[in-house]
């Protein structure tokens, strides 16, 4: 059997990391257009680096948590018959010891130059006048994938969908294309589907089944249900 993840900021709730559209997410405090965009980094690079400056500092003090560390041993357990995709940037799962994660939407401990497009890690506290350690240009950024660029890996991404037989989305609320349209992709294949998530999000019932519930519950709960 081929499995296939997608997990959102819900995963990594319960570490203490915000998610982005609940109750006190980071999009209620936050302009997405100013921080999240290269329309936005352009007009004002200084707070598109202090708003991931932070994002950073917040991932780098938090800790893995039950979710992520029974992902990480289903994947130990799966290896090439898991794929692990994540929107997420932090990086719990691999802190919890998962390896091969997709992260379609970047890495907060990854820089890249928009001159020559070295990618290289991410200083803790970046800023526009940072030089690029390949060209010595300061045109370094986070390497976010921000609304309007194209996500990454998806080519593998839709290869791994094309064979899985199972596809779940743990913690992520289906409002943000392409991640949201992975079930789909998943079911035109004649995969199974499994929403995992606090409630119904809005694109459960594109789903076969769901299990409501904190992820540092559900999730384990149901990696033991599959490998004991
Ligand atoms: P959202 O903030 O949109 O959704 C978080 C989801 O997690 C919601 O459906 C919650 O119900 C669920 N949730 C919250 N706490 C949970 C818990 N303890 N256990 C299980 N589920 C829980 O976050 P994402 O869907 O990840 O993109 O957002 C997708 C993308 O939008 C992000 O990658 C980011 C954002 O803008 C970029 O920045 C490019």
């Amino acid at each position: 059997m081929h499995i296939t993840v997608l997990s959102g900021a819900g995963l990594s709730a319960e570490s203490g990391l915000g998610t982005f559209r609940d109750k006190d997410g980071l999009w209620t405090k936050y302009d997405l257009a100013e921080v999240a965009t290269p329309e936005g980094f352009a007009a004002d690079p200084e707070k598109v680096h202090s708003f991931y400056n932070a994002r950073r500092k917040n991932a780098a003090d938090a800790a893995f948590n039950a979710a992520h560390e029974a992902l990480a041993r289903l994947k130990t357990v799966f290896g090439q018959r898991l794929t692990l995709v994540t929107q997420n940037v932090d990086s719990l799962l691999e802190a919890a010891g998962a390896r091969d994660v997709l992260h379609m939407h970047g890495a907060l401990d990854r820089a890249k130059c928009t001159s020559c497009g070295h990618r290289f890690p991410a200083l803790r506290v970046m800023s526009p006048q940072d030089p690029c350690p390949n060209c010595s240009s300061p045109t370094t950024r986070p390497d976010i994938v921000w609304f309007g660029e194209y996500p990454e890996h998806m080519g593998e991404i839709e290869q791994a969908l094309s064979r899985c037989d199972l596809f779940v989305a743990i913690g992520t609320s289906g409002q943000v294309y392409p991640a949201a349209g992975l079930v789909d992709l998943a079911r035109e294949s004649g995969a199974q589907t499994l929403e995992i998530n606090l409630e119904a999000s809005d694109i459960s019932h594109r789903f076969h089944d769901a299990r409501y519930g904190p992820a540092t519950e559900v999730v384990p709960n149901w990696v033991q249900e599959l490998i004991g």
